[in-house]
């Protein structure tokens, strides 16, 4: 019986390690940096002063972080949003939000 367990603990301890790099997903991701109190879980804007993520394009959505990030596109929300964002971030959430 012993034996028997030890496998399945062994690959539940693999996953749950897993689980803890810095690879968070996406929907975590937004969550963790505040995006979801204006752009909403899943790119869908909670208000008319935000803009609409959902079904934009990933790759747009990747340059445009960058942009604010680097103070190429200004805005006085996003540019504070994005500063500490890093390139594994922005890629993250671009994937999330876009397509
Ligand atoms: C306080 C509200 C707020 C929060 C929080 C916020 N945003 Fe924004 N976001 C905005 C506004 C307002 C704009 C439009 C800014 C402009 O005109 O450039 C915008 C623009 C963007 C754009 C560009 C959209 C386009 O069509 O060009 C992206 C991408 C984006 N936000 C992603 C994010 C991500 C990812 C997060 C979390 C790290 C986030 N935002 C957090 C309000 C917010």
């Amino acid at each position: 019986m012993a034996k028997k367990l030890r496998l399945p603990a062994l690959a539940l301890i693999a996953v749950a390690a897993g689980c803890s790099t810095e690879h968070p997903s996406g929907e975590q991701l937004v969550q963790d940096k505040g995006c979801v109190a204006c752009h909403g879980i899943d790119g869908r804007a909670v208000a008319a002063s935000y803009p609409n993520l959902n079904g934009q394009w990933e790759r747009y959505l990747r340059l445009q972080l960058r942009a604010y990030r680097d103070g190429k596109r200004q805005n006085g929300i996003m540019q504070g949003m994005a500063a500490s964002l890093t390139d594994e971030e922005i890629a993250i959430l671009a994937e999330h939000y876009g397509r």
